[in-house]
């Protein structure tokens, strides 16, 4: 570590601990000091999110170590390399031009992008007005960053409306497609390839049997019902897909940072171009946040700042997230892909052994049906677990306010109950009873959540994940450590590989050894 991050860390472990409400009591600006809005559109059309970081220990001293800390981590020279298509991804030798699919990035890496996303626009307008025949269902065929974007946008703005009824298949397990197939009419179904490799084992295996169901109920070109999805076009006429029917994405769209690109078709077909269109932008809106505002001001490395204070300083292992938004349900699990597969590594770009915890372990559920299930150890646990919340001040029902009344004052009341403890026991005596508080939470409230808020909280989470590794030094970009049980799994699918005695005997006894 270089001496001026050695110094910096050492200012940020000596900076004074004082309790969370302690830091409320003396300070009667924080709430508008640690709390900012990023914001999109104008006039009646002007929308955003609120960022409230105030319920965290973070301080003005420790917001001044970690700005020494991103200074010393060379933060905005990496983030200028980050919107210049620099090859920043150093492992592989290639950029991370996500942020070029919303309109930020080198001018001809932005063009492509625009021009790969008007091909897409032609092809989900085509297939809207009739062109592939009558499609009423869509099966989505692709895993991790292929599946996990399409998915919670999906599930997030199609609740009330959707073109097509989408099934977003991952998972190799037959009974996934099986599922799928359960209801869907063959006659009237298309598949989504989606794969950037086009090489992903599990992806080329539901794909084919997708073909064989086509096939075997009376779809004479199967292969003439599939969009292909990749950066691999070869990849995929070679499989059998027409190349009018291959929606390319460019190669230095990282696997889970490829929503935006065609592998969002899906979204696209489901929920209309606008909405995609207004996703896109509200990423774009936090784009602009991220690449032109400094120091503490900026609110994804001010989130950034919180999550090294508590993996480092406090020692906490996990982060949580709560969306009090039943549309945000899969919002944990995409997060969890986009925050540890980036940045769960154990070596920084210079492939040095990195001297702290680097991701923690993601983890969340939906509001408020956690706070019947997890949320005791949260509050008496031993375990210290900053918590983000999520919420729309828009309700997304159109039930009885009370529900979302309940529903908002639920949120609230567990960040502020983390944070303040108490006592519950009758005599005041009783320690089951009894909340330590001055636990961390950090809330985003969302104006509403339509397709711009989704794109804008996503980006958001992209963003937070970056500063991360920029402070850790460590490349976010790759992901070797899925590699090596692919490998295994191949090894042992041929048969010739020599295994420990433990794999050896469940091979064994599963009739595969
Ligand atoms: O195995 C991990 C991974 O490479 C992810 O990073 C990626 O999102 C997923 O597999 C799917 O890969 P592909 O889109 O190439 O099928």
């Amino acid at each position: 570590m270089s001496d001026s991050k050695t110094a910096a860390w050492q200012r940020i472990e000596g900076s004074p601990r004082e309790s969370l409400t302690a830091l409320f009591g003396g300070d009667e600006n924080r709430v508008e000091r640690l709390s900012g809005r990023i914001g999109w559109g104008a006039g009646e059309d002007a929308a955003g999110i609120r960022f409230d970081w105030s319920k965290t220990h973070l301080t003005d001293d420790l917001l001044g170590a970690f700005e020494e800390l991103a200074q010393a981590s060379d933060f905005e020279a990496r983030r200028a390399a980050l919107f210049a298509g620099e090859a920043i991804n150093v492992t592989e030798g290639r950029a991370a031009e996500h942020t070029a699919q919303r309109g930020s990035g080198s001018e001809a890496s932005v063009e492509e992008a625009q021009a790969l996303l008007a091909r897409m626009q032609m092809l989900v307008e085509a297939i809207r007005e009739g062109a592939l025949g009558d499609v009423n269902h869509l099966i989505h065929i692709g895993i991790g960053g292929s599946a996990l974007g399409p998915a919670l946008a999906i599930d997030a703005l199609t609740r009330d409306l959707s073109y097509v009824d989408c099934h977003v298949v991952s998972n190799i397990d037959g009974v996934a497609l099986e599922q799928a197939f359960a209801t869907c009419d063959p006659a009237t179904t298309l598949v989504a390839v989606a794969s950037k490799t086009f090489t992903t084992i599990e992806t080329l295996t539901n794909a084919d049997s997708a073909m064989r169901w086509l096939s075997e109920n009376g779809v004479s070109d199967p292969h003439g019902r599939v969009i292909a999805l990749t950066a691999n076009p070869e990849g995929a006429v070679e499989w059998g897909v027409d190349e009018t029917r291959v929606l390319p994405f460019m190669e230095s769209v990282g696997g889970r940072y490829s929503l935006w690109s065609s592998i969002g078709f899906p979204v696209a077909l489901a929920a209309g171009w606008d909405e995609f269109a207004a996703m896109l932008e509200g990423a774009a809106a936090v784009d602009a946040h991220f690449r032109d505002t400094d120091g503490r001001d900026n609110l994804c490395l001010r989130a950034a700042f919180a999550d090294q204070y508590y993996a480092r300083v406090r020692g906490c292992q996990t982060r949580a997230v709560f969306a009090y938004d039943e549309r945000l349900s899969l919002f944990p699990d995409y997060l969890q892909q986009l925050e540890m597969e980036s940045n769960g590594k154990r070596v920084t770009s210079a492939g040095e052994p990195v001297d702290g915890p680097t991701a923690p372990i993601t983890w969340g559920g939906v509001g408020t049906d956690a706070q019947h299930a997890v949320f005791q150890l949260l509050h008496q646990g031993t375990h210290l677990v900053p918590v983000d919340f999520i919420a729309s001040i828009a309700p997304g029902d159109a039930l009885d306010p009370a529900h979302h009344r309940i529903l908002l004052t639920n949120c609230f009341a567990q960040g502020a109950a983390l944070m303040a403890g108490g006592n519950m026991s009758a005599d005041g005596k009783d320690p089951a009873r009894q909340f330590p508080g001055d636990r961390p939470s950090a809330t985003m409230l969302c104006d509403d959540l339509d397709a711009a808020t989704l794109g804008a909280l996503i980006a958001f989470h992209e963003h937070r994940t970056f500063a991360n590794a920029v402070l850790m030094g460590i490349n976010p970009f790759d992901q070797f450590g899925v590699e090596l049980g692919k490998k295994m799994a191949k090894d042992i699918d041929g048969g010739d590989a020599e295994f420990d005695a433990s794999t050896t005997a469940l091979l064994a006894a599963s009739g595969l050894g």
